[in-house]
């Protein structure tokens, strides 16, 4: 095989006190209902595991009658098989939740549905590999939110957009993969809680725009049958213009009656194919893609067309909020991109169907490493909504360098949007607890790719795997999070762990040290967004997105300026307001500030960048000297993998110090109070 399982290497767990328990698997049939695939494929999961972890060949059964005979072992069933109903509790329990009980010599793992029992046993799975005690266990666990969803920009050439781990594993020259890639992709994603994943590219072009026609259904069958057998939707992307496209119409308007007897055809053929189809991921109208504004309709006509035509087959909408003009002549000191996808969307809430889902980036702006929440978050109140994510390290570091972003994440999600005067927090807005809904969720951008490892730097990994566990608990904190990938990736050692632990937990704040103050974001090189460059962003032209000038820097986003913080609901509009109450990691998104401006620190504004800046290129250099010290304790691969990159990591982070820290002395012409050399 050439590639490796991520976290499901199933490395020996050495002295696991708890063996006994975990001699034999019985799968209880149920007199009426039998157990299919999904419940198959976790007693395999289950037996490698156990295999790999503890050298044990587990007995697999699947009688009443042998489980009688069988006084220990893995007892896999579902909640509707009445002999269980004395042994646990089951209300509470949802469809997709499990339910992790050790009774007499026993472990009962039980779900309503079998999705629920595989979830289940990777639980187990999981508290094994940490080398945790499986005795006494009484669990029951639910998904928080409905939705867990992976998307993947992936080219049917076999490129990925902001892909940076090698190759597409679901295309190449044109056509789908179907392959053993395919299940362990499956088996990785499944572990830790996806249930949806959208195979291709929100840039859709004309091949991909096919992949819901005859040139492709056969083999998008064969994966979404891989993929159900692990409770993982299938969705694509799809072109708004497809009508055009490949439909042979004259229009896309979503009002037209050719058009919505297309998209009718269109899904009903899918559906014939792929009973359990999930549905389309859209972006319109956004960075050059066709939508409903050249018919003069709004985003709701656009999402809805699609969503009734999916709407008798159980089919989802998901229909991007990234929706801005990116040619605006950013001179103009009113124009703001961060106000546009508040503004193209609030007045339509309520008027989509409810098997749409608006899916809205975390920020206004686009994957930055310090944004503030989108403001839409609390703004909709009654329409479905999806927080989006980047676990690609597009503005991160591209998985050259180490950026653990779960605690990024978990800001966003606890971030109080008081769209009730009480209070409502994201995390509760998307997870449908809010507002009653059950068409939402959280989805990322991925990163994964055909390499060895799956993402490039083995330590990008830990953002994938804390996704998918952070969108299924929300309430899992980041060092949890962090503990659960490292016990399960590397062989265990507390060296290893702690070494790792500080690393992760360290390295977003690092980054951000050495790139962007105070939310400035951006200053990037163009196009492949890697690297300095203040003035570079393509999309800025004129070399404005931070507004710098000779007496300071910030984005005036105030009354007085673009009138962005308006946009929040109270208090948060005036916290953002006022420069005082502003929360300074993003006072430069929000103000426009004087070099000589007093931080909280007691700093002026410039030496706050150079300090920070200094801080991040040390804070990196420990990072190598601790990694050093792990040389023999953890795979020479994994070793030398992440030795090289971070040696890549070091050599940038010099560069963005010294880039960032020579052009705002340039600027201010304020000299270091540290007298380092801060220009070149
Ligand atoms: C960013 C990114 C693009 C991507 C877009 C999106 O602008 O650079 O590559 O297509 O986001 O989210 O659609």
């Amino acid at each position: 095989m050439n590639y490796n399982q991520c976290w499901l290497n199933y490395n020996p767990v050495n002295n696991y006190e708890d063996k006994e328990l975990l001699t034999q698997v019985t799968v209880l049939e149920d007199k009426e209902k039998s157990c299919g695939i999904i419940v198959q494929n976790a007693v395999k999961e289950l037996t490698n595991a156990v295999k790999g972890m503890l050298s044990i060949d587990l007995k697999v059964s699947s009688t009443k009658e042998q489980l009688d005979k069988a006084d220990c072992g893995v007892v896999l069933s579902l909640s509707s098989n009445l002999s269980v109903n004395n042994i646990v509790s089951l209300h509470n329990l949802s469809d997709e939740g499990y339910i992790l009980k050790q009774a007499e010599k026993r472990i009962y793992i039980i779900g309503k549905t079998e999705k629920g029992i595989l979830y289940g046993v990777f639980d187990l799975i999981r508290r094994v590999a940490a080398g945790k005690s499986i005795k006494n266990l009484d669990v029951l666990e639910n998904p928080k939110n409905p939705l867990r969803m992976l998307n993947h920009w992936d080219n049917m050439d076999g490129s990925i957009e902001r892909g940076y781990s090698g190759n597409s594993f679901f295309f190449k020259n044109e056509e789908v993969i179907v392959d053993d890639r395919t299940l362990d992709y499956a088996r990785i994603i499944a572990s830790i809680g996806i249930n949806g994943v959208v195979i291709n590219n929100v840039n859709v072009r004309k091949e991909a725009s096919e992949l819901i026609t005859d040139k492709y259904l056969d083999k998008l069958v064969k994966m979404a049958k891989i993929y159900a057998g692990y409770g993982i939707k299938l969705f694509v992307s799809a072109n708004f213009a497809a009508p055009i496209e490949i439909g042979g119409l004259t229009s896309a308007d979503p009002l037209d009656e050719g058009v919505i007897n297309y998209w009718k055809e269109c899904v009903k053929h899918v559906y014939e194919a792929i009973p359990d189809f999930g549905g389309f991921l859209i972006k319109a109208d956004s960075e050059g893609r066709p939508g409903p504004f050249t018919y003069q309709r709004t985003h709701a006509d656009g999402a809805n067309v699609l969503a009734r035509a999916l709407k008798p087959f159980g089919g989802i909408l998901v229909w991007r909020c990234f929706v801005y003009n990116c040619q605006q002549d950013w001179r103009d000191y009113k124009i703001d991109r961060a106000r546009a996808a508040y503004d193209n969307f609030i007045g339509l809430d309520g008027t989509f169907e409810d098997n749409v889902i608006l899916q809205i980036k975390n920020g206004p702006m686009d994957f930055q490493v310090r944004e503030p929440v989108s403001p839409l978050f609390g703004g909709l109140k009654k329409t479905n909504q999806m927080l989006e994510v980047q676990i690609a390290q597009e503005y991160t570091g591209q998985q050259k360098h180490v950026c653990y972003l779960i605690p990024m994440w978990k800001e966003i999600l606890k971030f109080n949007s008081y769209a009730k005067p009480e209070g409502a927090k994201v995390v509760d807005i998307v997870s449908g607890k809010e507002y009653g809904q059950i068409n939402c969720g959280m989805a990322a951008v991925t990163n994964t790719g055909n390499d060895y490892n799956w993402t490039g730097h083995d330590l990008s990994a830990a953002n994938l795997y804390g996704f998918g566990r952070l969108s299924w608990n929300t309430d899992l904190t980041s060092e949890e999070i962090a503990k659960e990938w490292i016990m399960q990736t590397f062989p265990y050692n507390e060296k290893v762990v702690k070494t790792v632990f500080d690393m992760l937990m360290g390295s977003w704040l690092t980054y951000e040290k050495y790139t962007s103050p105070l939310g400035i974001g951006w200053m990037v090189n163009p196009n492949n967004h890697y690297g300095p460059n203040v003035d570079g962003y393509e999309y800025d032209k004129w070399g404005t997105y931070h507004r710098a000038d000779r007496n300071g820097m910030g984005v005036d986003r105030t009354k007085n300026g673009t009138g962005y913080a308006s946009q929040y609901n109270e208090p948060n509009a005036s916290m953002y307001e006022n420069r005082e109450t502003c929360p300074e990691e993003l006072l430069l998104f929000f103000h426009y500030i004087r070099y000589d401006y007093k931080l909280k620190s007691g700093k002026t504004l410039i030496q706050h960048i150079y300090d920070t800046h200094f801080e991040g290129v040390e804070d990196v250099e420990k990072m190598v000297y601790n990694w050093k010290c792990l040389e023999g304790l953890i795979p020479e691969d994994i070793y030398q993998r992440v030795s090289e990159r971070l040696q890549i990591q070091l050599e940038s982070s010099k560069e963005w110090r010294d880039r960032i820290n020579t052009y705002f002395y340039r600027k201010s012409g304020v000299e270091d109070d540290k007298n380092r050399k801060i220009y070149y």
